[in-house]
């Protein structure tokens, strides 16, 4: 950690996919042919181009490939841009470098290679572990493939995460109850599990709007959110943060940097930077085609093509809506030294309200007063944040 306990990663998204999931509106394209070579000169000067807008480039705690599909990166051009970031950063003792990976048997061959390049973690979509529901969700690979890559991954790395998606048309409790039970006794220590959002421009946005149900009902889905928490509180893996669970110690630290609004710099196509410069927050936003965002860096040594200067409410507000994403909550006092008095960016009828009825906490913490959602604050989060941030 760097200044006391702000961290700084490196976030470096890879914009291609094997096949476009139908539930997925990340900035991800399948492409026949990427030329490499292009995206790793393009990449390379985009991250010396976003060191020189830092005053003092710190030493990097982390670093996340992220997609897309990074497992179809080659391993040189992974080993390149580590490379690259050492020799301009330096990395903290400890830096965590996560790769997002598929678990086809094609990309779990990868894993030795991105181990040798300097990868220690991974992060592997999984999705779910029932066939109807694989196929359901377009997935490219098979559970049992997606089992096998587990196994692989953790022969190779101490720190392995998986993502799975739940909340389907016909997912009963039953089922996730023992789909949740199967991976514990796995010994896990980090999982993240989302709730199936149909999100706009998506494939499922467009049966979704023709009429088809693609999510089971709220108050299943509610039940199956409530269930998730038990299962992996008993079994040791605390929801550190909505979707995320962990063994102490074993939260992803990259991720930890966005939720507690500290720094960090994005690289590549549709890439996001943030961090604080003379006392004010830089929101940085790289264009999102990936044709468009190499053509631009192969002429400006940088993708990037809005830049903000944040107003303290628009800083407050990132602090306010990533940080009640954390089961410690925030620290109001910080919002205050960075943004002024609260009056300014919270809407305290709101949060009393918020407070009283039993969505909303205050926590003490060693002399620091935080803001916290309660579990079922948790589950209303983004109508809770859309009353309370001014
Ligand atoms: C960048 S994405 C995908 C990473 C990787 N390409 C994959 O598919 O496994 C990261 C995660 O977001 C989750 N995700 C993506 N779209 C989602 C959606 N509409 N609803 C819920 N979770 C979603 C998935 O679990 C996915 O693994
Ligand atoms: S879910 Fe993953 S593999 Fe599927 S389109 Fe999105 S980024 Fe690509």
């Amino acid at each position: 950690m760097r200044q006391g306990d702000r961290s700084f990663g490196l976030y470096v998204h890879w914009p291609f996919c094997k096949a476009k999931c139908p539930y997925c509106d990340f900035n991800s394209h399948v492409s026949e042919q990427v030329d490499y070579a292009r995206f790793q000169a393009g990449m390379l000067a985009e991250m010396r181009h976003l060191a020189g807008r830092l005053e003092q480039p710190p030493r990097l705690n982390s670093i996340f490939f992220g997609g897309g599909t990074p497992s179809l990166m080659p391993p040189d051009l992974i080993e390149a841009i580590l490379n690259k970031a050492e020799q301009i950063f330096g990395f903290a003792k400890n830096i965590e470098i996560t790769t997002e990976a598929n678990p086809t048997s094609v990309e779990a061959a990868s894993l030795g290679a991105f181990k040798a390049a300097g990868v220690n973690r991974v992060s592997l979509g999984i999705q779910a572990l029932d066939p109807a529901q694989l196929q359901f969700l377009g997935r490219e690979h098979s559970v049992n493939e997606a089992l096998d890559a587990l196994a692989l991954a953790r022969d190779l790395f101490n720190m392995v995460s998986i993502d799975l998606i739940y909340g389907l048309p016909e997912q009963t409790p039953k089922k996730w109850r023992s789909n949740l039970q199967q991976l514990v006794k796995l010994g896990l220590n980090h999982l993240s599990l989302y709730h199936l959002t149909i999100e706009p421009k998506t494939i499922f946005y467009t049966r979704w709007r023709r009429g088809e149900v693609l999510t089971g009902p709220d108050e299943v889905v509610a039940n199956l959110f409530e269930m998730t928490n038990a299962i992996m509180e008993k079994a040791g893996l605390a929801a550190y943060e909505v979707s995320n669970y962990a063994r102490e110690g074993h939260e992803c630290r990259h991720n930890l940097t966005y939720w507690q609004a500290h720094d960090w710099l994005g690289v590549g196509p549709g890439a996001h930077s943030r961090f604080d410069n003379s006392g004010r927050r830089i929101s940085l936003a790289n264009r999102r085609n990936p044709k468009s965002w190499l053509e631009t860096v192969e002429f400006k040594y940088h993708g990037i093509e809005k830049e903000t200067i944040e107003t303290p409410n628009g800083w407050a507000s990132e602090m306010l809506m990533m940080g009640l994403r954390l089961k410690a909550g925030v620290n109001l006092s910080l919002i205050e030294q960075k943004c002024g008095p609260r009056e300014f960016w919270i809407n305290q009828g709101k949060l009393a309200m918020h407070v009283n009825d039993g969505r909303l906490q205050f926590l003490e913490h060693q002399n620091e007063t935080r803001l916290a959602t309660t579990p079922e604050g948790r589950l209303l989060l983004n109508s809770v944040l859309a009353d309370i941030i001014k």
